[in-house]
């Protein structure tokens, strides 16, 4: 399967809309928990100050966005993501945290987000950019509606770098969890899309340099995670474009 433009953006919306139930701890199943690591990870590099507003592009079940607004504390959150049963697990959540005065949820699409320019400190993309159709334009976006000086944000899977390991990591990913996803969610084509999404991916250090230069974001920092299975990547907006 090689799907792209409206084609994609229709596939990964159903994708997400029958698996939402079971997002999260499919997740954690499949991740073996590491997803949790590379949150926390993520969030110490970040250095959310009191105040902050952030916004979370394709929030899903709202994890992110629940650990923003914990670190901001008072600052406006928002959460944006095109499927709606994503965005119902994700409010119970952020109601069950006491959050819903603070954090607002909208539904809507990466590629064009709804806000002016210069809006917000920070805009985060966790485990979706793979999932979009054009990722320089999502990043020119979340660079467009954060502030000068403002962080863009993706957290995401990648392709580890050390060959032996990659081909283990390979057969994990190509054949068994797919499988996995058949046995314990009974969505086995929704998870086959997983690592075809990775395949068609750039790996991290292609990511850092269209971060860099076709999105002209300055000091791109970029950490492998767990031997390159994820990476975080973090940019900053000029002050004088
Ligand atoms: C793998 S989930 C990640 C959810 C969440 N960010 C997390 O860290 O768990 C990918 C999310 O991206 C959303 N998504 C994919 N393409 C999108 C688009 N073009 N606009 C808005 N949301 C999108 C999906 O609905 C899904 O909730």
């Amino acid at each position: 399967m090689n799907v792209r433009g409206e084609e994609k953006t229709k596939f990964v919306h159903e994708v997400f809309e029958s698996i939402a139930k079971n997002y999260d701890w499919m997740n954690t199943l499949l991740s073996f928990r590491m997803h949790k690591l590379w949150r926390r990870f993520a969030m110490k590099k970040m250095a959310v100050k009191p105040g902050d507003t952030a916004l979370d592009v394709c929030c899903g079940t709202c994890d992110w966005t629940i650990s923003l607004a914990k670190s901001s504390g008072t600052g406006r959150i928002v959460g944006l993501d095109f499927s709606a049963n994503m965005l119902k697990v994700g409010k119970g959540k952020v109601e069950k945290a006491g959050l819903d005065g603070q954090v607002e949820l909208i539904q809507g699409d990466a590629m064009q987000l709804p806000f002016p320019d210069h809006t917000f400190d920070h805009a985060t993309i966790g485990f979706a950019l793979r999932n979009v159709p054009d990722i320089v334009q999502v990043l020119n976006e979340m660079k467009r509606v954060v502030k000068p000086g403002g962080q863009v944000v993706s957290l995401e899977l990648s392709k580890p770098s050390w060959p032996p390991f990659r081909a283990v990591y390979y057969l994990y990913f190509e054949r068994i969890l797919p499988l996995l996803g058949k046995w314990f969610a009974g969505s086995y084509e929704q998870y086959r899309w997983l690592p075809e999404s990775l395949m068609q991916f750039p790996g991290y250090h292609e990511l850092a340099r269209i971060m860099a230069e076709d999105v002209g974001l300055q000091d791109v920092q970029v950490y492998p995670l767990s031997g390159g299975i994820a990476a975080l990547h973090i940019g900053r907006k000029p002050e004088v474009e």
